[in-house]
């Protein structure tokens, strides 16, 4: 297991370029299976959950190119049954369940098992392809899902008591691209992961409309073709680089191949908390400089366009030493604040209870040994190391491999002193 030390203090300048978005490359790698076409998708970031992803659509029985950021899927002769070895690495495998069943009428995917940022249910995914006509039924831990009559288009409600679902949403629309008939998402989850999705799906001759709203409109065609398709940059990457600006850089460091509409929860929240934010006139680039008198601030995390609760951990890092009193509450996933215990241990102060962490600005932190738990966690660990005191190792650095690519190297890029450390424990 590899580790991260960060020599903190060091003040970061310069720019990088921001990746292709994990969240929106998972279901788009997904939907391959929904052609017999080749799909050519770019801008794939080299992650451990697109590397994931890729090898159980390779276990399906595609073939899969890749090279540099680019993807390339062929889905000839594919079969229903997504091996649980894989599938057990990453939840977002429960992505292939939708276009498994569409194209094949059949799908066997593993349960996925617990997660450490809460309770993750798939009952809504569950419920959505039931509505337009498979049937589900468990063995082995397995989720077995048929439409031995074909997918038959309704309407379907997907809200559930934590709002709506974004992979739920994905997995029904990529079903019902293929059903018979119209089929109708109320409260559908409206994150430009869907969008992206959607445009992807449309671009293979799809029909969808309302994708971004909460009602998305599906009407079933027989068959999708080919495609090539360029991901949008990863907003939650995009957001973490825009709060080390904020924290740990001097002069503002700049971050190119970003979209502004796409990061507008996260410039508020930084001007809110006193720093400056700004974007280029066509919006691709943004460059942040920490403010001279910043104060702490209020986050709620909710649906899109709310703040994102991937979002949450990395400023809860910068709240950390903002003067004042933060309060951060995750109304999507209220167990996500693991970060918390080991900001604590480089010194903040924080008091976590019930969904909801006060944060007391503290004038430093120091450096300590802490522990990687989930992947946003992590990027909050490395945002609040590189403005500690003395040297803080990171470990359990796969967490952060999952979602971040080439993470160090971009932080050398803008002369932070961090080094791996390969293989440790
Ligand atoms: N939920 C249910 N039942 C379901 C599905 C979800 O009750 O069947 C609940 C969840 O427990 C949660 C809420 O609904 O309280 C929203 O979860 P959602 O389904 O939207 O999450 P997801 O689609 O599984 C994606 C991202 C997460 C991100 C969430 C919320 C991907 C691969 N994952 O997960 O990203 O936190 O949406 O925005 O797109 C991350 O990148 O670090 C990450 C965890």
């Amino acid at each position: 297991m590899d580790k991260l030390l960060v020599h903190g203090g060091t003040p970061l300048t310069g720019s990088i370029n921001i990746s292709g978005s994990k969240n929106a490359s998972l279901p788009i790698l997904a939907a391959a299976l929904l052609t017999d076409q080749q799909v050519i998708i770019e801008r794939v970031p080299d992650v451990s959950d697109t590397n994931y992803m890729l090898q159980i659509l390779s276990a399906l029985g595609c073939e899969v190119e890749r090279y540099s950021g680019t993807v390339k899927i062929t889905a000839a002769n594919i079969h229903p049954e997504a091996p649980y070895e894989i599938v057990r690495k990453m939840r977002a495998s429960i992505c292939v369940m939708g276009p498994l069943v569409a194209r094949l009428g059949r799908a066997s995917v593993s349960i996925p098992g617990g997660c450490v940022i809460g309770d993750r249910p798939i009952d809504l995914h569950l419920k959505g392809l039931q509505a337009i006509g498979a049937d589900i039924d468990t063995e082995g831990g397995n989720i077995l899902i048929e439409a031995k009559d074909g997918l038959i288009g309704k309407e379907v409600d997907l809200r559930g008591k934590h709002g709506p679902t974004v992979l739920g949403t994905d997995n029904l629309m990529m079903a019902a691209v293929l059903a018979k008939g119209t089929t109708v998402i109320e409260s559908a989850a409206c994150e430009p992961e869907v969008m992206d999705l959607a445009d992807f799906l449309i671009s293979m001759g799809a029909k969808i409309e309302g994708a971004g709203t909460r009602r998305i409109t599906i009407e079933g065609v027989e068959s999708l073709g080919g495609t090539h398709h360029t991901v949008i940059p990863d907003r939650i990457e995009a957001g973490t680089f825009m709060v080390a600006g904020a924290i740990a850089s001097e002069t503002g460091i700049t971050l190119n191949r970003v979209r502004k509409d796409h990061l507008q929860q996260a410039a508020e929240k930084l001007i809110e908390a006193g720093h400056y934010v700004d974007f280029s006139e066509d919006g691709s680039s943004v460059t942040v400089k920490p403010g001279d008198d910043p104060q702490g601030c209020k986050i709620l995390t909710a649906p899109h366009p709310g703040f994102p609760t991937d979002m949450q951990a990395q400023f809860t890092a910068m709240f950390a030493t903002t003067p004042g009193i933060s309060v951060v509450e995750d109304t999507i996933f209220p167990q996500r604040f693991m970060h918390c215990a080991e900001l604590t241990r480089m010194g903040a102060d924080i008091k976590v209870d019930n969904g909801s962490a006060v944060i007391t600005g503290v004038a430093k932190l120091g450096s300590a040994p802490v522990m990687a738990s989930d992947l946003r966690a992590s990027a909050a660990l490395v945002l609040a190391a590189l403005k500690a005191e003395g040297t803080t190792e990171i470990n359990r650095l796969y967490h952060i491999d999952r979602g971040y690519e080439m993470i160090d190297e971009k932080l050398l890029q803008l002369g932070a002193k961090v080094e791996r450390v390969r293989g440790s424990v």
